[in-house]
């Protein structure tokens, strides 16, 4: 796909309408992924051995949103049950704990590594997925990343940082590192974020109630757009935008039945309209902008690289998806298992920023917002002197498990506990931000911002819960997305 304009495209118009082409481009091939994950892969989990779990994995959305499953009920009797054995390792009343919200497999009644029918190898076993992921022998293979390659003539000169791998990644990685360092983070975008959660809290003062998963996510648009350099936008409402062309994956089900039916065609063509939007309203603008004056973010670096604008906009909506959606679920969850427990909020409200950070970072462990991660072996893997994964497998490492394994996070894997003392080497959110060489470079950056937003919020004498979140499964990231999850101040 273009990288150059063709000849006699020079002006503005000729150049937006064709990189405007170059996103219906992107995403069709988003929708392909979408129809051949459907097709090929779904079909693989439910005839796999452990279809059960699986099924229940995939069907889970259409579960909470049609039957109105009491998920916290149904895990915090489970926690109860295992409270009554507890082994005395951690001195927090166990008793007391806020447990995990999401029902998804423990690690418990599975084998830490399997091969299925499919030759698709299983990993819930931390140790097992430490090696895989901080090893060579191994390249991305999730996000879509093994369908894009396989496209005939791969129109990418360069891949999003997400996709890629080996030295190229490494250079990125290096020359990336600087926007998200904690010192960068904390004298440039610390201001900032403070101002934001005042505007969310003001926001919520004036309307009384709020919901928030639109709130969180105005603020997690707004805090990575600017690491990003998405702030030149010709018009406001970006964090809509960005909503709006995310929550395509949430027409799964009418693309599984696609067919050339009207209305399908219709809803096809209002998804490129999205993204064509973000495109024209959001990314260009800055691009131009930048082009003229480099700024310290993202995309200026992108633009001296000589990244193509169609590039650019497939790397923006990677830090769209991979680094906004996932914070706004994560100060949602965060918020919810609080504003539950009132012993931990308290703990939370009374602790110095460092041990606040420690108990997010628990939170978030325990409630993984990408609940699968995928990686292809390039070259054979020994797990132990009997096992051998060999060249070009999939695995899928699958992080609740993972971050449940209780031989290294200890008593109670399904709560929150936030004094856990894990072995050395082994950070307290576990794998949630990944691990290895594409470990999440927004990792503080996300956990400091929800700290600014959440200490303000959580403050508030009079806050209260009005509706828990209804929680549905979002395909693009492998992980939850929440709705509906009201806060309100009562008046006094
Ligand atoms: C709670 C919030 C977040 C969660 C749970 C999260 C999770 C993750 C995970 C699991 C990965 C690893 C993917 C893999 O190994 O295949 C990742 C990568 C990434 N994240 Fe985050 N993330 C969060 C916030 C952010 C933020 C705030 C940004 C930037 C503003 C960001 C930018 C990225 C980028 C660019 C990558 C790709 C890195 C690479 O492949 O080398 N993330 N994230």
């Amino acid at each position: 796909m273009g990288t150059t304009l063709p000849t006699g495209m020079e002006s503005g118009a000729w150049e937006s309408l064709w990189i405007y082409l170059n996103c219906c481009v992107l995403a069709c091939i988003a929708y392909l992924a979408v129809i051949t994950h459907r097709a090929i892969l779904r079909p693989q989990f439910i005839f796999r051995e452990d279809a059960t779990e699986q099924e229940s994995f995939y069907t889970l959305r259409s579960l909470f949103e049609t039957k109105g499953l009491d998920v916290n009920k149904t895990m915090l009797d489970v926690t109860l049950e295992k409270n009554n054995s507890q082994n005395g390792q951690c001195p927090v009343d166990h008793g007391n704990l806020s447990a995990r919200r999401m029902p998804f497999e423990t690690q418990g009644n599975h084998p830490p590594v399997m091969q299925d029918a499919h030759g698709v190898w299983h990993v819930r076993d931390y140790e097992i997925a430490k090696k895989i992921m901080r090893g060579q022998k191994t390249r991305q293979a999730g996000f879509g990343s093994e369908l894009v390659r396989q496209l005939p003539g791969n129109f990418m000169k360069n891949e999003p940082v997400l996709y890629q791998d080996g030295a190229e990644h490494k250079a990125q990685r290096r020359e990336l590192a600087r926007f998200f360092t904690p010192k960068t983070t904390s004298s440039n975008y610390r201001r900032l974020m403070e101002r934001y959660a005042h505007e969310m809290l003001a926001e919520l003062y004036a309307k009384g109630r709020v919901e928030l998963s639109d709130l969180t996510m105005t603020m997690a648009v707004q805090v990575a757009a600017q690491v990003v350099g998405l702030t030149s936008s010709v018009l406001p409402g970006m964090a809509g935008r960005i909503d709006a062309f995310i929550q395509q994956t949430d027409l799964d089900s009418t693309i599984a039945e696609f067919r050339w039916e009207p209305k399908a065609i219709l809803s096809h063509l209002q998804n490129q309209s999205r993204m064509g939007k973000f495109y024209l309203l959001d990314v260009k603008p800055a691009i131009m902008r930048r082009k003229r004056k480099p700024q310290d973010d993202v995309i200026s670096h992108l633009v001296a690289q000589g990244y193509s604008d169609a590039e650019i906009m497939v790397e923006c909506i990677t830090y769209g998806t991979a680094g906004m959606v996932t914070t706004r679920e994560f100060i949602v969850f965060a918020t919810w298992h609080m504003l539950e427990n009132e012993a931990l909020r308290q703990q939370y409200l009374a602790a110095e920023e460092a041990d606040r950070y420690q108990i997010l970072e628990e939170i978030l462990r325990l409630e993984p917002v990408v609940s699968h991660l995928f990686r292809r072996t390039t070259e054979p893997i020994e797990i132990s002197d009997e096992l051998t994964i060999s060249a070009d497998s999939l695995i899928d490492l699958h992080i609740y498990a993972i971050n449940t394994d209780e031989t290294i996070v200890g008593a109670q894997p399904n709560a929150v506990c936030p004094l856990r003392e894990l072995p050395r080497g082994t950070l307290p959110p576990m794998m949630s931000f990944g691990d290895g060489r594409h470990r999440c470079p927004g990792a503080f950056l996300a956990i400091q911002e929800t700290d600014i937003f959440l200490y303000k919020l959580l403050a508030i004498p009079n806050l209260k819960l009005v509706s828990k979140p209804v929680i549905g499964f979002k395909d693009i990231i492998k992980g939850y997305e929440t709705r509906n999850f009201i806060v309100a101040v009562d008046e006094e």
